[in-house]
């Protein structure tokens, strides 16, 4: 295996302990993977995460580092009191009152700065007016359906102020994907914006809001005016200026001092089964995981300008946009647009302009980018980068290569850091707590400190090096869901029981023998589509509510730049033609009940799913039929299954697909 450790020229024999050095940025320092294990291991041990959880500004510092309420419901640092939003505004303000937060960049051209001031400002308003205005008060449910713009990370910290519990949904999802998330959470209000531009169109949200709020709980709905036109003010609604018009530019609004393990949010992601889960986070747990990993993995330190280009509403753009650069008192970069619109060269346009030093995207995003020619990268002074990581799904080596050569001129570490909405915070990374270990492109390489991973067999033993498993985190680590909103007993089925009392992930992942781990992707039924999680489920779902449809199966086919779409498979009633205008409502129905970013590929019409005897539809043969595999992959293509059966179906289903293509 060929490591890329070209840049580092210097092998660390004495390393200190976390956060007490950077890492080098000119002629990279490096930690050996033997070496990086034994010190590892030493941080596994009970008060590991006690003594980093005291430095933080707490309200009051925690003595106790977790206890095990029930079992698999642990608190982190429970006698710790905190609040987020003074973590990420009131501590930054004595040294960085004046310091930039964030460069936000319209995709009309349009830029906005903010300061650490003007946030605090702004945040002490807002949680004045919500808490005045709506009512709101510590533990209620808010919902967020903004899109990226500089007020959204004012909105998160002002309901983290008041102590109230947010659930952002991300602005892309339809209006029924809001409203099923707005009845789970118990919401009483929605903040929103009136749109956003996506590719110089102006997209509107208005009809998505009052489409989502029927029978629901929603009593008011706050509104930010991005583009100061299309929404027309009905009864509930109140614009933000209005609000804020009301309150003083001084005001001080204190904040709530919540226990540790007082919710911080709920996002909603994807699982195999049902609804989508809501994922409960705590406040002191996430936030110690933040702080290690900004500090850790992204090396940050006062003089960085960062860049994560996640939306909000994912998990990624919680963590690495908002909580973990504010904690720290960055400055950061925001940009509404697409990676290449106006023009494909505006992200290193970006990076140049603002001086971008710590980068962090998506394999899908780079795949994408690097489609252009290279002198849209060559024509902008890059310089300024010096660490670049992706997230969100594995990178092929061809990206990797590209994104390590163009934008890091090869003189900047890439990393893939591999994490999930559930953990909080990155988990597995090249530059995992001391130094960097060597790279080698397309693995995901070692835990951070203080948390253990395995990959197992199905049986729950070891598996060997280079023998594809299923990922567990081995210790339970702060950071980590506290449960599924309302429903303990699927998190504890979903997370603990699979391997019992380790948290399994639901990927597949190889370990090598150096010790890297390489992350494959999904071992369940979840699609990775651009990096966006979507469960086959909320898309099946959708396609057998149309009254023509007796049964769908979605699987997650290869794609060149998304890493993975969606395919339909659909199974007509009796009477029911397949047509193409059959094939286009039923896009549109997945585009209206999930979002644009589920809209399948393509359906195909077939008049039976391969199942097994147990009724399990064989989504993986599906697949392998589709992309054209042989037989011989197949047989460890379906758990359940007996090899006869998935041949049976494997043929079966193959003889109709071509019969149906060529009809
Ligand atoms: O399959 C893994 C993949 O993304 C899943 C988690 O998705 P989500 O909760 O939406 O969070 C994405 C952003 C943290 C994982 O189960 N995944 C995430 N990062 C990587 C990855 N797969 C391979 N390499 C990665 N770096």
């Amino acid at each position: 295996m060929k490591y890329y450790n070209l840049v580092m020229t210097e092998e660390i024999s004495e390393v200190k302990l976390p956060f007490e050095e950077k890492i080098k940025t000119k002629g990279w320092t490096y930690v050996s993977p033997k070496k990086y294990l034994e010190l590892h291991k030493e941080t596994l041990k009970d008060g590991f995460w006690l003594s980093l959880a005291q430095k933080l500004d707490w309200f009051k510092k925690p003595t106790i580092e977790k206890t095990e309420e029930k079992r698999f419901f642990w608190k982190w640092f429970p006698d710790g009191v905190l609040n987020m939003s003074y973590l990420c505004l009131d501590s930054n303000l004595k040294t960085r009152k004046n310091k930039v937060a964030f460069f936000w960049l319209g995709e009309d051209g349009k830029e906005k700065v903010m300061t650490y001031g003007d946030y605090y400002r702004l945040v002490n308003r807002l949680a004045y007016a919500l808490y005045h205005k709506f009512g709101i008060r510590k533990g209620d449910a808010v919902s967020v359906y903004m899109p990226l713009i500089p007020e959204t990370p004012a909105v998160l910290l002002a309901l983290a102020r008041i102590g109230a519990v947010f659930s952002v949904v991300f602005s892309g999802f339809s209006s029924q994907a809001l409203h099923d998330r707005i009845i789970d959470s118990k919401s009483k209000l929605l903040i929103t914006a009136d749109g956003y531009y996506r590719r110089g169109k102006k997209i509107l949200l208005q009809e998505n809001v009052r489409n989502a709020i029927h029978n629901t709980d929603i009593q008011n709905i706050l509104v930010f005016r991005r583009l100061g036109e299309g929404w027309e003010k009905g009864e509930k609604e109140s614009f933000s200026d209005e609000i804020l018009d009301d309150t003083s530019p001084s005001i001080y609004f204190e904040p709530e001092k919540v226990e540790s393990s007082h919710p911080l949010f709920i996002l909603y992601t994807s699982g195999t089964t049902g609804k989508p889960k809501g994922i409960l986070h705590d406040t002191g747990g996430y936030a110690v995981l933040l702080y290690a990993t900004m500090k850790w993995v992204f090396d940050a330190s006062e003089d960085d300008v960062f860049w994560c280009t996640a939306d909000v509403g994912w998990i990624t753009g919680h963590s690495y946009v908002v909580f973990g650069p504010m904690m720290l008192g960055l400055t950061s970069v925001m940009y509404e647009g697409v990676p290449d619109y106006p023009h494909p060269g505006i992200w290193w346009e970006i990076i140049e302009r603002y001086g971008v030093s710590i980068f962090y995207t998506s394999p899908t995003a780079i795949r994408m980018l690097m489609k252009y020619p290279d002198e849209y990268v060559k024509r902008y002074d890059l310089s300024s980068l010096r660490l670049l990581h992706s997230v969100g799904e594995p990178i092929n080596p061809e990206a990797w290569t590209w994104f390590f050569e163009y934008v890091g001129g090869k003189r900047c570490p890439v990393g893939s850091t591999w994490w999930m909405t559930e953990t909080g915070g990155v988990i597995i990374s090249h530059t995992p707590g001391w130094k960097l270990v060597p790279l080698k492109s397309g693995t995901n390489a070692f835990p951070i400190p203080g948390c253990s991973v395995s990959v197992l067999r199905a049986d729950g033993t070891p598996a060997d090096a280079g023998e594809r498993g299923f990922l567990v985190i081995d210790n339970p680590f702060p950071g980590m869901l506290l449960t599924i909103y309302g429903d303990d007993k699927r998190y504890v089925d979903t997370y603990w029981s699979r391997f019992e009392g380790k948290f399994y992930a639901g990927d597949y992942a190889i370990k090598d023998e150096d010790g890297y781990i390489w992350v494959l992707g999904r071992a369940d039924e979840v699609i990775k589509i651009a990096g966006h999680r979507i469960g086959t489920y909320e898309i099946e779902s959708s396609l057998v509510g149309y009254e023509g449809v007796v049964e769908a199966a979605v699987a997650g086919v290869p794609d060149e730049v998304k890493g993975e779409v969606p395919v339909a498979f659909v199974v007509l009633k009796e009477g029911v033609s397949p047509s193409q205008e059959l094939k286009q409502k039923l896009i549109n129905i997945v585009r209206n009940s999930v979002g644009a970013v589920a809209v399948p590929k393509d359906i195909f019409f077939v008049s039976k799913l391969p199942k097994t005897r147990s009724g399990k539809i064989m989504r993986r043969l599906m697949k392998a039929v589709f992309v054209g595999k042989e037989l011989g992959d197949v047989s460890t293509l379906e758990d359940e299954a007996t090899i006869d059966e998935v041949s049976k179906a494997f043929y079966e289903f193959k003889e109709e697909l071509k019969s149906r293509s060529s009809e």
